[in-house]
């Protein structure tokens, strides 16, 4: 297993798998339907994962089995050879995003090796903040915002007035917007896509220096796969947003005052990652045509070697319609 994992970069086949998954979506782009853009990627992502050498267990997927009949959480996937590995799969991330015409929607995979993925269960949010190799080591989850904003801004050598600050524009956000604006930085307001966001925050050719607020838990698990190796950080603590979710996670026998990182939501640095854009955005372009060819752009990352790789594929779709039911 560990002979295998090491000896195959896993990330350059899984993002045959976010491609199909953009490539799909994106016909949906703006079409105001996101049940359709993501159910159009889970199919396309299914076929794909099937040419894929590995024995995996979906623990991040579409959900529970009874609501999800593809990429359910538990299912198996993979080609049924090869090593065997935990799948954090989004199919689309930011499916609002995609049906009304907005960035950053990205098509995404993690894999780790068996048993090393935090599974979220029935958590649906966590309090996270992610920053680049930078700022990894001076951040606190618990610091007034401010405290935050001055290490960070430090650590990446700017004034705090043109610190870039990644926030999802959601109403439990005022008073965190608030703050950040008081500090004196700059607040960027997005609907949705955090998975994007985080991935902004670690890359230095980014203008955001770090994302900050409450998201999805699955979106920071995903986010840790892709940032480990990186030396970028994601702190998190599950931050329960209805008494409903609350009582679960109490009745599951989780304690919610703990701080997870990055080797705590992926504990093996035999992980990669993959994600492939669908609608534009500052790290990845999204899908485009040009003539016959769709022309996508990914990011595959390792987390033992750290290697970051960006891709772009020309997709001949004439070509690929006669091979495969992929919607390309
Ligand atoms: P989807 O993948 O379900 O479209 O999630 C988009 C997203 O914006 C995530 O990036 C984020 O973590 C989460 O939703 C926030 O949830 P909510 O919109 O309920 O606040």
């Amino acid at each position: 297993m560990y002979q295998h994992l090491t000896d195959k970069n896993l990330a350059l086949d899984l993002v045959r798998v976010t491609e199909a998954g953009a490539l799909a979506a994106a016909h949906y782009f703006g079409k105001g339907d996101k049940e359709a853009a993501d159910g159009a990627a889970v199919d396309a992502m299914r076929i794909a994962f099937q040419g894929l050498h590995i024995r995996g267990t979906v623990i991040i997927g579409e959900g529970e089995k009874d609501h999800a009949p593809m990429l359910y959480n538990g299912e198996s996937v993979g080609f049924g050879d090869g090593p065997e590995v935990d799948v954090a799969v989004d199919p689309v991330e930011g499916t609002s995003a995609v049906a009304n015409g907005r960035l950053n929607a990205v098509s995404v995979v993690g894999v780790a090796q068996k048993g090393s993925m935090f599974n979220p269960g029935h958590s649906f949010y966590c309090k996270k903040i992610a920053v680049g190799r930078e700022a990894a080591g001076v951040i606190d989850l618990d610091a007034p915002v401010k405290d935050n904003l001055l290490k960070i801004a430090r650590a990446v050598g700017k004034p705090i007035t043109e610190v870039n600050v990644f926030v999802l524009d959601k109403p439990r956000h005022k008073k965190l917007v608030q703050d950040i604006r008081m500090a004196g930085a700059r607040v960027n307001l997005h609907n949705d896509g955090d998975v994007a966001g985080a991935l902004m925050a670690v890359d230095p050719r980014s203008h955001i220096d770090l994302l900050i607020g409450t998201g999805g838990t699955p979106e920071a698990v995903i986010t840790a796969c892709a940032i480990k190796g990186s030396g970028g950080q994601i702190l998190t603590r599950l931050d329960p947003q209805t008494e409903e979710e609350r009582k679960r996670l109490i009745e599951d026998g989780i304690d919610l005052n703990v701080i997870r990182g990055v080797d705590d939501l992926i504990t093996s640095d035999q992980c990669f990652f993959a994600a492939t854009g669908v609608s534009e955005g500052e790290v990845l372009a999204g899908v485009q045509y040009e003539g016959e060819y769709a022309i996508t752009t990914s990011l595959t990352t390792r987390g033992r070697t750290g290697t970051m790789r960006y891709i772009q594929a020309w997709h001949n779709r004439k070509k690929l319609a006669k091979m495969s039911t992929i919607l390309y």
